[in-house]
Parts: structure tokens; C-alpha cells; sequence
């Protein structure tokens, strides 16, 4: 005999300011109410808790991207933008697509980048050492990957502060139609204008990342028009998500000053310790889902069709998977978390975020005991990212 379970509902909407400002006792809410919990607001499911946001990233067959990892449903509404042939794209055209960037992004390609990337961190922090204080979001956590970044994917230096609006556009497209989605689709036209004119064969230097994908055209693996859509994948999936993630990692140390000296004294914990930044504070929040076919969760039918809400960030705080979750702790074992996704969809360019990310720590770990906050940091509100807007620092040298 089936067993009915009493749904959950809830009235929150995880995209007002209320809730972005402090998500995490509605993230605990959400656990606590089942394993997925009805959000009436929008007519969709959500899951919080670790086990059903694994389940559900790995189980591709049930839990389909192809309908846009957003809240619109491409099969009902237009999406605002061609989509994505990787990210939003199930198997097989999927499978075609990330085997091209997987090799390209693997973390042995991703070395070659190494010694240029530590020698332009070493570079910045010198100067903000003399500055001495500074915006920590502007002046490093937004400075640094609007050089590397474009620099490696081989794209000219001119407007890369599109780059950013770009990717305000991406992320905050993933949510409703709301004012942050307004806002940031407030100039789409030229900014989209500048992203596409970078995507071509045309725009980019011979050694860099984009060529690289350019080059899988020569084996027929990839369309010349596929090529540039991947390009235009990098454009908006690389440069935000590591802004967010090293900006998080500054807050986090700045707030939690013997975490930083515990880091210093034991630089082995460098790798530890960003993943514990972005299980802590997860720069990437959510992304959505859409069933394939009903389904049943934890006793709760799901019909199909329905769009489902994985909160990453919550399944981060999972006391059933984290002890002390919301204790912040560089010597915790803190992969496993949700923060790049998992499955097939899991994030493709990790090993560069951690490049970049082991680049900047490890270059201020050398020369910087502490970070002073001069004024209170400012939240930058976003559909899908979480982050500041300022954060005023001092740095205390070595
Ligand atoms: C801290 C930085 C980053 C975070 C937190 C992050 C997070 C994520 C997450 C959660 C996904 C999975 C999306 C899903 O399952 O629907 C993803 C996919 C992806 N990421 Fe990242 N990402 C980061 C940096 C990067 C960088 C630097 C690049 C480019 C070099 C990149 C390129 C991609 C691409 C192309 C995908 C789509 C993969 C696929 O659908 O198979 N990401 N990322």
C-alpha cells in the first residue's frame, strides 16, 4: 500500500531582498519542513537538504537542464537569450559540448597557467600593500579575475567591465523577473553586443582558452557556431562565480581573524581552506531544475514537468552531513560540497577558480597578517550569487 506523506508548503520567495540578504535561517527552515518543500509563491519545488540536492544533480535522467536551470521553463516562455549548449543542454548534445571543455579545463591543461596567474597576484598584492587600504571587492576580488581570466581565454583588454554586466545578466536571469532582474537587464542590448563580437575567431589571441575551443571545429567534433557559443559560456559562467568567490573568502577571513593566522601557519591548509569559503559562504546559491517524469521524494510526488529549486548553499549547512555547519573552519574536509554542483553538469572550470583562488590567498598568506574591516562591507543582491558590493579593508603586513 502507498504511503501519503503530507506535503510541505511554504510562502517564502527566495528571491526577495529579505531573503537574499540572510538566507540561511530560511535555508534551515527549508530542511526542516522535508526532503523538498512546495514554494507557492512561484508553483515550484525546492530542496535544502544535501542528500535530495546530490540526488537530484546526479540523476540527469529525471532532473533534466534542457528547460533552462533558471526558473522560466523554456518549453513554455522564449528565453531571454540563446541557450546555453553546455549548461543548459541535456546528454547527447551535452556529452559533445563537455568533453571539449573538459579537456581544455582539465586541472593538467589548467597548470600551464599557473606561473603567470601567481606572478600577477604577487604583482597586485604588492600594490595594495602599499595602498595599504582599499576595497576588497573592486580593487581585488573584481581586479584580479577581470585580468587573469580574459587574459587566459585570449580576449582583448578593451571593455572588460562588460564582463561584469554580463554576468549580472546571466545570474540574475536565472531568478523572476524581479527589480534585480530588471536592473540587470537594464542595457542588455550593448552588452550582449560586446559579448557575441568577443566570441569569434576573429577576437581572440592564438593561445588562449577560446582558441583552444576553436580548435575542436578542425576535428569536426564542433560546429564554428557551437565554438562560439562555448567561448560565450566561458564569458559568463568564469568570471562572476570566482568575483563572488574570492570576495566571500576576504569576508570570511576578515571576519574570522584566527582562521587566517591558522592559515598562515599551516599554508598546506590553502586548498582546504577555499573549499570551506565556498561551502560556508557559497558564492553560487541555487540552481533550478526540471522533472522529466514524476518522480517520488521522500514520499512526496513530484509531478513532471515541475521545476525544482536546489539550494546548493543550504545542502552546504546540512547538520545531517556537517558537523558545527555553521561554524566556519579551515581544517574541516569540506569537499562534498554543493558549491560547483556534481553529476554531469558539476563545474567544468573548477580547477581555474582554484588556481585563482590559491593564487591570491597564497600570495597575501606571504605577506599579510590580518585584514582590518575600515567600515561595514555592503551586499550586492542577486538572483543566484551571493556577495558583496564593498568591503572596505586595511591590511596589516606581514
Ligand atoms: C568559484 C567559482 C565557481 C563556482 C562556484 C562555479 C559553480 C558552478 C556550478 C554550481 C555549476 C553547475 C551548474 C548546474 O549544475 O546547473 C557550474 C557549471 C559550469 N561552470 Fe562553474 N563555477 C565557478 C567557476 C567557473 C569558471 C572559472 C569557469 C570557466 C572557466 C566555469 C565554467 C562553468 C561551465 C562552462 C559550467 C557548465 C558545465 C556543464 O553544464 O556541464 N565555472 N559552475
Amino acid at each position: 500500500m502507498d504511503t501519503l506523506i503530507e506535503r510541505a508548503v511554504s510562502s517564502v520567495d527566495p528571491f526577495s531582498h529579505a531573503f537574499l540578504e540572510n538566507p540561511y535561517p530560511h535555508h534551515e527552515a527549508m530542511r526542516e519542513a522535508g526532503p523538498v518543500v512546495r514554494l507557492e509563491r512561484y508553483g515550484i519545488w525546492a530542496m535544502a537538504r544535501h542528500q535530495e540536492v546530490r540526488d537530484a544533480l546526479t540523476d540527469w535522467q529525471t532532473y533534466c537542464s534542457g528547460a533552462g536551470v533558471g526558473l522560466s521553463d523554456f518549453r513554455k516562455e522564449p528565453p531571454w537569450r540563446p541557450p546555453s549548449i553546455i549548461l543548459e543542454a541535456d546528454p547527447p548534445l551535452h556529452t559533445r559540448t563537455r568533453a571539449v571543455l573538459t579537456r581544455i579545463l582539465s586541472p593538467a591543461a589548467i597548470n600551464v597557467l599557473r606561473e603567470r596567474l601567481v606572478q600577477e597576484a604577487e604583482v597586485l598584492i604588492g600594490r595594495l600593500l602599499e595602498k595599504r587600504e582599499f576595497d576588497g571587492i573592486a580593487e581585488l576580488a573584481e581586479a584580479y579575475p577581470l585580468k587573469v581570466f580574459p587574459d587566459s581565454v585570449g580576449i582583448a583588454e578593451e571593455g572588460r567591465e562588460n564582463l561584469l554586466r554580463y554576468g549580472s545578466m546571466v545570474f540574475n536571469g536565472f531568478g523572476p523577473r524581479n527589480d534585480l532582474f530588471d536592473k540587470a537587464m537594464a542595457n542588455a542590448g550593448p552588452v550582449r553586443d560586446w559579448i557575441m563580437s568577443k566570441c569569434s575567431r576573429a577576437a581572440l589571441a592564438p593561445d588562449g582558452l577560446g582558441m583552444q575551443i576553436f580548435r575542436a571545429t578542425d576535428s569536426g567534433e564542433l560546429s564554428e557556431a557551437e565554438a562560439g557559443m562555448l567561448v560565450r559560456s566561458f564569458l559568463s559562467a568564469g568570471v562572476d562565480t570566482t568575483v563572488y568567490g574570492i570576495g566571500n573568502a576576504l569576508y570570511c577571513f576578515a571576519n574570522h581573524p584566527e582562521q587566517w593566522t591558522t592559515l598562515r601557519e599551516n599554508p598546506s591548509l590553502m586548498r582546504l581552506a577555499f573549499e570551506e569559503v565556498l561551502r560556508f559562504e557559497a558564492p553560487v546559491q541555487t540552481f533550478f531544475r526540471t522533472t522529466t517524469k514524476a518522480v517520488d521524494v521522500g514520499g512526496v510526488q513530484i509531478g513532471e514537468g515541475e521545476k525544482v529549486l536546489l539550494f546548493l548553499a543550504a545542502a552546504n549547512r546540512d547538520p545531517r552531513r556537517w558537523e558545527r555547519p555553521d561554524q566556519f573552519d579551515v581544517r574541516r574536509r569540506a569537499t562534498g560540497h554543493m558549491t560547483f554542483g556534481t553529476g554531469i553538469h558539476g563545474c567544468v572550470g573548477q580547477a581555474v577558480a582554484r588556481l585563482e583562488a590559491e593564487a591570491v590567498f597564497g600570495a597575501l598568506a606571504k605577506r599579510v597578517a590580518a585584514f582590518e574591516l575600515t567600515a561595514e562591507p555592503t551586499r550586492r543582491l542577486n538572483n543566484t550569487l551571493r556577495g558583496l558590493d564593498s568591503l572596505p579593508l586595511r591590511l596589516v603586513p606581514a
